[in-house]
């Protein structure tokens, strides 16, 4: 996909967009377009009973005097009602469109849209279609090319043409993120798996800048990471940790850290799931896939800022060498676990990957991505990741960005009853707390048992939100690369 901006329009196009707001008023271009063609496109309108609502399209044959073959209406809502992620949404929604009615090379009028930044708006514009672009189609070897996108290119033509590009050279990257999350989410738990996982991220992050480090199992074994280790266990393959290091801020400056649960297939371990659904437990990686785009994007647009990505990946799969439930094991930290449900492995894995990176890179804010409880889809659906936290402002922070980029979350409380729930009689702590209530805090409170004193802590529970089964605005059907966007602009907005 080829997204270019300009000040001025070409003289003849394939597709030419113009922007129509809600109650019928035209943008400028349209208007002038409508004169030239001596009322056709109004007719059209009328006709079709288009009413400019945002994110409703109406496309037809172009009629004579318009320098067009095609012309496609877009909605805008309100005059003077839209923000960035409405931008976004629109320029998602023309991309389907554009698809749909078969179009090679569009040019939108971004001046119809009444924005008073034309460079803004034309960036988001062009970073919403690039987000819904996305494709995860490298095993469709029969894909009839009828099926395949026609789209190739879209040039925007707005006056502040300079500062859209500008602008969108950083969206790009964020985006280039998006799609390394994505690709790692949607491959299958055959190919992407600890080791595997660990040489893309490698080979994606090392040429931007960012040091990899790849703990294997001996190095894992060697910190006493006890936890990880029984998760890993039972699998054929070795888990592994990744740490990726953009040191972008200043020198000496602590980092924020972001951990990312990475079990690249859970089955449940020996605590064995259901059948029907497993196939879903292929992306219980996303946290990890989450934290690897997000270092991508932060070292792609150069981010002012030390950061630390860890991914702990792990198999969780059944075998004679799987943990039993029951058995006590060690974690980095010391403290001792009792695994009474080995298919509440992700805070296992967790504790020991946050240990890690506190003990070894100081950071002042540490933030943790996890499909961690089917509890949180029940409470929160698809439409809000939960955050649990042990800093208010941090969780208020998130939630302010979530809603401005479009990856929203919502606050959840912990307290002290549902940490003592999680104690053990056999060892300092158990993995679940043995009943069903409040499961995603009682998950968080587990956690909260391996942050230290000083360290400002956020728990994002993505369980709802890393996979949708229907296209949403900038996220089609699949892996949705959820969190990229959302903490590459909280670290913008709240650490650069
Ligand atoms: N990966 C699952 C959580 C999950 C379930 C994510 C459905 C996305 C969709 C996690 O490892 C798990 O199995 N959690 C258990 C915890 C329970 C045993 C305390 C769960 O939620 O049932
Ligand atoms: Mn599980
Ligand atoms: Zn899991």
């Amino acid at each position: 996909m080829k997204f270019s901006f300009t000040a001025s329009f070409p003289k003849r196009v394939e597709c030419l967009v113009l922007g129509v707001f809600e109650g019928g008023k035209a943008g400028s271009h349209m208007t002038l377009l409508d004169k030239k063609s001596k009322g056709a496109l109004s007719r059209v309108m009328k006709l079709k009973d288009f009413k400019g609502k945002k994110n409703s399209f109406l496309s037809f044959v172009a009629p004579e005097g318009t320098g067009a073959d095609h012309i496609v209406l877009m909605g805008l809502g309100k005059p003077g009602s839209l923000k960035e992620k409405d931008f976004e949404e629109i320029g998602s929604g023309l991309l389907s469109r554009l698809n749909v009615d078969k179009i090679k090379h569009a040019v939108v009028s971004v001046g119809d849209t009444g924005a008073k930044k034309t460079g803004s708006a034309a960036a988001h514009m062009a970073f919403g279609a690039l987000l819904n672009s996305y494709r995860f189609d490298k095993y469709l070897t029969k894909e009839k090319p009828e099926k395949k996108p026609t789209l190739k290119a879209i040039d925007f033509i707005a006056r502040d043409a300079g500062e859209a590009r500008t602008l969108f050279a950083k969206l790009e990257k964020v985006a280039s993120g998006v799609f390394l999350t994505r690709d790692l989410v949607s491959e299958p738990p055959n190919v992407i798996y600890p080791e595997s996982f660990a040489a893309r991220a490698k080979s994606e992050l090392t040429k931007l800048g960012v040091k990899v480090t790849i703990l294997d199992r001996k190095a894992i074994e060697k910190f006493g990471m006890g936890a990880l280790m029984a998760v890993a266990q039972g699998s054929a393959r070795d888990p592994r940790i990744v740490i990726m290091e953009w040191n972008g801020g200043k020198k000496g400056k602590a980092p924020v850290a972001f951990v990312g649960k990475g079990v690249t297939f859970d089955t449940g371990g020996i605590s064995l799931k259901p059948g029907p659904g497993m196939e879903d437990m292929k992306w219980d990686m996303a946290g990890a896939g989450a934290v690897t785009g997000l270092i991508k994007a932060l070292a792609g647009r150069k981010a002012k800022v030390n950061a630390v990505g860890v991914a702990v990946l792990a198999e969780n799969m059944p075998s004679g060498t799987a943990t039993r439930p029951s058995d006590i094991v060690k974690t980095m930290s010391g403290q001792t676990v009792e695994i009474l449900n080995t298919d509440a492995e992700g805070r296992l894995i967790l504790c020991d990957a946050m240990w890690y990176v506190q003990e070894k890179h100081k950071p002042e804010i540490m933030i943790d991505l996890a499909t961690l409880t089917g509890a949180m889809v029940i409470a929160l659906g698809h439409e809000f990741a939960g955050v649990f936290a042990n800093d208010n402002d941090l969780a208020k922070n998130l939630m302010t960005t979530g809603e401005h980029m479009d990856e929203r979350v919502w606050q959840l409380p912990l307290c002290d009853a549902w940490d003592k729930v999680m104690d053990s009689p056999a060892a300092d702590i158990k993995n679940i707390s043995g009943g069903r209530d409040a499961g995603s805090a009682t998950a968080a409170s587990y956690l909260k048992r391996f942050v230290k004193d000083k360290v400002k802590w956020a728990h994002l529970d993505i369980a709802g939100v890393a996979w949708t089964n229907k296209d949403r605005p900038c996220v089609p059907k699949g892996a949705a690369g959820w969190g990229v966007r959302l903490l590459d602009r909280f670290v913008a907005d709240h650490i650069e």
